[in-house]
């Protein structure tokens, strides 16, 4: 539903946000921070690949495993994906960079000083630093319960506006497909770190307790202040920047073995169409970074738009 000349109308709304980004990428969608208690996940031996078609020839440790497998049934078929994927060019994901908006108005900083609480508290209990030398274990880990709880406010504000245009019998002029487009791309981040990893009993429980406050809080502060929490989610994508920046720049300073010859997984390469030679882990991590600029960048527009009256710019050509 984003059309291919998103990224001017963006910029001419959304003057405000990050400009680099605006300019970087023809569209995408997606946020974090982190975890690192030890009970959170399982990991499970490596098993080889079933089929290495995909595969570069030149992985010799492969980690990726179906730990959740397809029921292959006679009369089943798959179908494409409800929101097909832009194909980013290698040059619009090396332009992402971290940015952030700077807070002007007393919603910008009740949005600012949320995320930073909610940084802080999460960094405090599970020990994270930035400058603190991460295992790729450890990151996905936090990737893995980030990307559960990021596809929350998309769902929850789509949802309201889409009650809201029932309810008001109203055209909503383009937000809640943009919205649910961004919670489905935020699942498949999350699907695609679980070909490497299987949640363990704790995680899955922290995930649910996650989720009920999440979610309601979410809920209630959408009927509130719809601006603050489009502010709110626009900085805590600058955040999942920060940390993919990270995971990216520490493949390349070869801090990560276990990733430095690891090819994505299937799932992925199908999602976001990877070329044949750029389907690297480091790859992915340029995908789902680019995703997560994106939603900094809607998230911040949409937080500077009229929420009731103005059509999403994307969805409209001018
Ligand atoms: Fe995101
Ligand atoms: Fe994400």
């Amino acid at each position: 539903m984003i059309a291919a000349s998103a990224p001017r109308s963006i910029a001419v709304v959304a003057r405000r946000t990050p400009t680099k980004l605006s300019k970087a990428l023809n569209y995408p969608t997606c946020s974090a921070t982190c975890i690192g208690l030890r009970p959170f996940v399982v990991i499970q031996p490596i098993q080889p690949l079933a089929s290495r078609r995909d595969f570069s020839s030149t992985s010799s440790h492969p980690k990726i495993t179906e730990f959740f497998p397809a029921k292959e049934t006679e009369r089943v078929r798959r179908t494409p994906a409800a929101w097909p994927h832009p194909i980013y060019t290698e040059e619009q994901m090396r332009a992402v960079e971290v940015a952030h908006r700077e807070a002007k108005t007393w919603s910008d900083k009740v949005a600012l000083s949320a995320v930073k609480i909610l940084r802080w508290g999460l960094d405090t209990a599970t020990g994270y630093k930035h400058n603190k030398p991460m295992t790729a274990y450890h990151y996905l880990k936090r990737n893995l319960f980030l990307e559960s709880v990021a596809g929350v406010p998309g769902m929850v504000a789509g949802m309201l506006r889409h009650l809201h245009s029932l309810r008001r019998m109203k055209r909503d002029n383009g937000w809640i497909e943009s919205l649910l487009e961004e919670s489905y791309n935020e699942r498949m981040h999350l699907l695609v770190f679980l070909k490497m990893m299987k949640p363990g009993p704790f995680m899955r429980l922290m995930v649910l307790g996650a989720q009920g406050i999440w979610c309601n809080a979410l809920f209630f502060a959408y009927l509130l202040s719809p601006r603050t929490v489009h502010r709110f989610v626009g900085y805590l994508e600058e955040e999942a920047v920060i940390t993919y920046t990270r995971q990216i720049q520490d493949i390349d300073a070869g801090r990560l073995p276990e990733w430095q010859n690891l090819q994505a997984p299937q799932i992925a390469i199908d999602y976001w169409k990877m070329p044949e030679g750029h389907r690297t882990m480091r790859d992915l991590l340029l995908y789902i970074r680019a995703d997560e600029s994106k939603h900094r960048e809607v998230n911040h527009t949409f937080g500077n738009l009229d929420q009731k009256e103005v059509r999403w710019p994307v969805a409209y050509t001018y």
